[in-house]
Order: structure tokens, then C-alpha cells, then sequence
């Protein structure tokens, strides 16, 4: 991994990701999670502070070692064990069927290969397991998505590789996932572009 996906886009993501507005989404996409969970591209901890009592353990996957040591304070702060497990999402050291539930905030965007994350998800959940998710992506508005599309090489070359434009839903659905909630709005006070959210719950077959 290069300086600048390891040293400083880490610390870029967790003050761009730690903004306040952020947090109802955060405390949302968490309600629920409960038993073993997986938490994919675990970033800073950001999530850390909103996992209810009801999870047993997290094991949180992330290549970039300076935001592991970002998110110390926040797990010294939690009753959670979370113990960093792995380095890729696309390739999960976990046995088949071993999570209850797994966590994904805006990090679909970033994995290289999604459709294999994707896969990789569902073989280490439980039959029945949930993702729990909250992820920009393509907008709902014509109009928008040509701006997506524009946008997209000069976004992906800033921000380590983070598409604007991947149809979050479908993505979901094409890997086999069922919807059960999903809630798809613009966020508010942010452009467009970079505001069209999709949070809900998918599950496991
Ligand atoms: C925009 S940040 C979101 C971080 C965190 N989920 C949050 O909500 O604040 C995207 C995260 O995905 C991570 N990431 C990039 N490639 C990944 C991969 N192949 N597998 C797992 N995580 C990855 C990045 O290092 C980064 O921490």
C-alpha cells in the first residue's frame, strides 16, 4: 500500500468520515447488529461508539494501519472486544457460516473487486445473517448520475480508489442478498454527487 492509502487518506477519512452529521446514519445502521459480527473496511473505529450492548464480538477488517492506531481511543472506550482480523474484504480469513451479522459504512465504494467482497460476506454469514449497510452511491436522479459519472476518475484518484457511481442495491441484490429495509436519500447539506445514501438491512440466504 502506498504512503499516501496508508499514511494519509487514514487521517483525511477520519476527520471527512467523523463529521457529526454522519452520526444518526451510524447510530441506525448499528441498531440491531447482534451475536459475532464482521465489520468490513472498519476504517478509524468510527462505528465503534454506536454498536449496542448486544454484540458479543466484532472482528474488524482493514488494510490500512494508521487508521488501526486511529481508532485506539475508541476502543479503549468500548465494551465491545474488537480485534482487528484481516486485511482484505475481498478475501476473509473466516470459516464458512461463522458471523451473525456483519457492518459495511460507505466502504462498497472502495473495494476494488465489490461483487467478490460481496460473495466473501455471504459465505462467512450465517444462513439468515444480515449486512447491515449504509453506503453512497449511484443516485436515484438522472441529472446526477451524469455528474457521478464525470466525477468518477478524479474521485477515485483522491480518495483511494472510492467509486461515486456503484449501484449499491443492485450490487446487493445481483450477490444474492434480500433487501429487508432499505432506505435510499440524499443527505442533506452535501452535494448531490456525493449525497445519494443507501442504508438498510440485506440478508443472507
Ligand atoms: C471511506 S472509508 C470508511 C471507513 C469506515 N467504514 C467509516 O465509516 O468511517 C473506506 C474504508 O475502506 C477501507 N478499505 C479499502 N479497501 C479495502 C478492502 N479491500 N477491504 C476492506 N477495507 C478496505 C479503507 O482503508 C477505509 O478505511
Amino acid at each position: 500500500m502506498g504512503s499516501y492509502r496508508e499514511r494519509v487518506l487514514p487521517r483525511i477519512t477520519n476527520v471527512a468520515c467523523g463529521i457529526k452529521a454522519n452520526e444518526p446514519m451510524r447510530r441506525r445502521v448499528c441498531e440491531g447488529l447482534a451475536g459475532d459480527v464482521i465489520e468490513i473496511g472498519f476504517g478509524s473505529g468510527l462505528n465503534v461508539p454506536f454498536y449496542p450492548a448486544t454484540i458479543t464480538r466484532v472482528a474488524a477488517v482493514e488494510p490500512a494501519d494508521t487508521a488501526w492506531r486511529l481508532a485506539d481511543k475508541r476502543l479503549v472506550a468500548t465494551t465491545v472486544p474488537v480485534q482487528r482480523s484481516g486485511l482484505d474484504g475481498q478475501s476473509l480469513p473466516f470459516a464458512d457460516d461463522s458471523y451473525d451479522a456483519a457492518l459495511s459504512t460507505w466502504t462498497l465504494c472502495t473495494i476494488p473487486d465489490v461483487d467478490v467482497a460481496l460473495q466473501e460476506l455471504r459465505r462467512v454469514l450465517k444462513p439468515g445473517g444480515t449486512l447491515h449497510f449504509v453506503e453512497h452511491g449511484l443516485a436515484p436522479d438522472e441529472r446526477v448520475r451524469r455528474w457521478q459519472h464525470r466525477f468518477n476518475p478524479v474521485q477515485k484518484r483522491v480518495f483511494g480508489g472510492c467509486h461515486l457511481n456503484r449501484p449499491i442495491v443492485d450490487l446487493l441484490t445481483t450477490a444474492g442478498f434480500s433487501i429487508t429495509e432499505v432506505d435510499v436519500f440524499y443527505e442533506k447539506n452535501a452535494p448531490k454527487f456525493v449525497a445519494a445514501q443507501s442504508l438498510g438491512i440485506a440478508v443472507s440466504p
